[in-house]
């Protein structure tokens, strides 16, 4: 991975975190949703559905911001911060990035090994093939519990990430938080070479 830059987050960046973080609080919701029991079985089929469709949305973004930090390099912490602060939140974003990939992936996995052998169509439109993997109810408990464990340990993870941005922005008053709100300044073209010169 490229080294860190320190010149804020652009608009593609900011764009792909917000929608991301919308994607998994969504998904989360849906899938503790979906699994409980007594609901209909039509209803239960369309959220399941809904749930792969989003799901594997969220993968892709996930994939196109690893891309990003790979061609473009990560943006370094707040200078605010102190030396622990500043490693503390370079690994927490790691493993938030790593999760919004693994989550999805297991997710496809369960899809993928259950013997109900349902197809996924996403968003109605196209079948999404389920990836090569062995349909057995062994693999389907295993990948269901990696999907579910991973899934609620991003949440808690997204919840104190969320709260260590609000206690900087509301406590200590510092611009994390506005630094993914806003896009970075863009520095001001320099003047041409003749500017201000005497007609
Ligand atoms: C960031 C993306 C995703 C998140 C946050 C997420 C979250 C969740 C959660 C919280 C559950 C309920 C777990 C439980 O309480 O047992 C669940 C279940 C499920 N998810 Fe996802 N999911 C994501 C992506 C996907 C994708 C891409 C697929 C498939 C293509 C998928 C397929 C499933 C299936 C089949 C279940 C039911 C598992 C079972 O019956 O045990 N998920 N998901
Ligand atoms: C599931 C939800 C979330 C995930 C997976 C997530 C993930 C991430 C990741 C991976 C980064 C690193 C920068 C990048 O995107 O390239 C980041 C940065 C950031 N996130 Fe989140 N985030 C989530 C929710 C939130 C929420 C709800 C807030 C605000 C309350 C927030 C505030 C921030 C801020 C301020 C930064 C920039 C920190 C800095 O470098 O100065 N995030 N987030």
């Amino acid at each position: 991975m490229r080294k860190q830059r320190d010149d804020g987050y652009g608009i593609v960046a900011i764009c792909l975190h917000w929608l991301i973080a919308a994607l998994v609080l969504g998904l989360v919701a849906l899938g503790f949703a979906m699994r409980r029991a007594g609901i209909d079985p039509a209803l239960q089929f369309s959220l399941y559905q809904w749930h792969k469709s989003f799901g594997l949305l969220a993968l892709s973004l996930a994939g196109l911001r690893l891309l990003l930090w790979l061609a473009a390099g990560r943006v370094a912490p707040d200078p605010d911060l102190g030396i622990i602060e500043r490693r503390a939140s370079t690994a927490t974003h790691l493993l938030l990035g790593l999760l919004c990939l693994l989550v999805p992936l297991a997710g496809w996995a369960v899809a993928s090994t259950t013997t109900l052998n349902i197809p996924t169509f996403l968003f109605n439109i196209v079948v999404i093939p389920p990836l090569p993997m062995a349909r057995s109810v062994d693999a389907e408990g295993f990948w269901s519990w990696v999907h579910a464990t991973t899934a609620y340990t991003l949440l808690g993870l997204a919840a104190l990430h969320s709260a260590a941005a609000l206690f900087h922005h509301l406590v200590r008053r510092e611009g994390v938080l506005m630094r993914m709100l806003r896009r970075r300044a863009v520095e001001p073209a320099p003047p041409p070479a003749n500017e201000g010169r005497e007609r």
